[in-house]
């Protein structure tokens, strides 16, 4: 019997009312100390929430992944990945465990039919009013000088990207400099290993800024100063380049 569990939800467009509601419902339903965190967005990084658990005392973990079905790739990486942060953790006494998805559990997806039929009265119904896929305030190209794709997929979100992402606005505040400033989160940009990583247009430059002071530095220098930041650069796209 573990003694804590982490649950991992890997939902990209997950409201955060929604999510507050699935966090409380599996703390409840828990019967030990628990931790739920994203695997993409803001919010805490698996890493710091094992950490808080192994801080509370726990000293078996498991690990549930929450999602029908999880994803292969995310499943296929989150051993190594927890591997080191089983290594880097300093504590010997500590043991995890990643258990499946639910989508193989007959009971799991016995009770989602359940409620679909228990529920279907409670559906809203869809009539052909006011049917469109336009939304309101959708129209215009924004005039922002400054374009930043800040990557929140599971790799970078795992070396805290949520938090930093979060630093970064704040730095953008303080500077004065949000309103010019397009600011894209967006999911996997694909050189993970460098990550956390976020990519400023239209310079072109792609960067690793790993903790708080990298953001720090990143808005002062190249935003705001407007000099160019060479030692977080990881990739800088050729300008001259045509794509044919
Ligand atoms: S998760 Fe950020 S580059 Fe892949």
């Amino acid at each position: 019997m573990p003694d804590a569990i982490l649950y991992l939800i890997s939902q990209p467009y997950l409201s955060r009312r929604r999510y507050c509601r699935l966090a409380d419902g599996l703390t409840r339903a828990t019967p030990m100390v628990c931790a739920v965190v994203k695997m993409e967005g803001a919010g805490q990084s698996a890493m710091d929430a094992l950490s808080e658990l192994v801080g509370a005392g726990a000293r078996t973990i498991v690990v549930q992944p929450v999602g029908l079905p999880f994803s292969d790739s995310l499943m296929a990486w989150l051993p190594g990945a927890l591997a080191h942060w089983l290594k880097t953790c300093g504590m010997p006494d500590v043991s995890l465990a990643l258990a499946t998805d639910q989508s193989g559990d007959q009971s799991v997806l016995a009770t989602i039919a359940q409620s679909a039929v228990a529920g279907a009265d409670e559906a809203v119904p869809i009539g052909v009013q006011g049917a469109s896929v336009d939304g309101k305030g959708w129209d215009d190209v924004p005039t922002h000088c400054d374009h930043l794709l800040v990557c929140t997929g599971p790799r970078c979100t795992f070396r805290r990207a949520g938090l930093l992402r979060d630093v970064l606005n704040a730095e953008l505040s303080r500077h004065g400099v949000m309103r010019r400033t397009l600011v894209a989160t967006t999911g996997c940009l694909f050189p993970c290993n460098k990550g956390p990583v976020i990519a400023h247009y239209p310079a072109g430059r792609w960067y690793r800024l790993g903790t708080p002071d990298d953001v720090s530095i990143f808005v002062q220098t190249v935003l705001v100063e407007r000099r160019p930041l060479t030692q977080f650069v990881i990739h800088e796209v050729d300008t001259d380049h045509a794509c044919a």
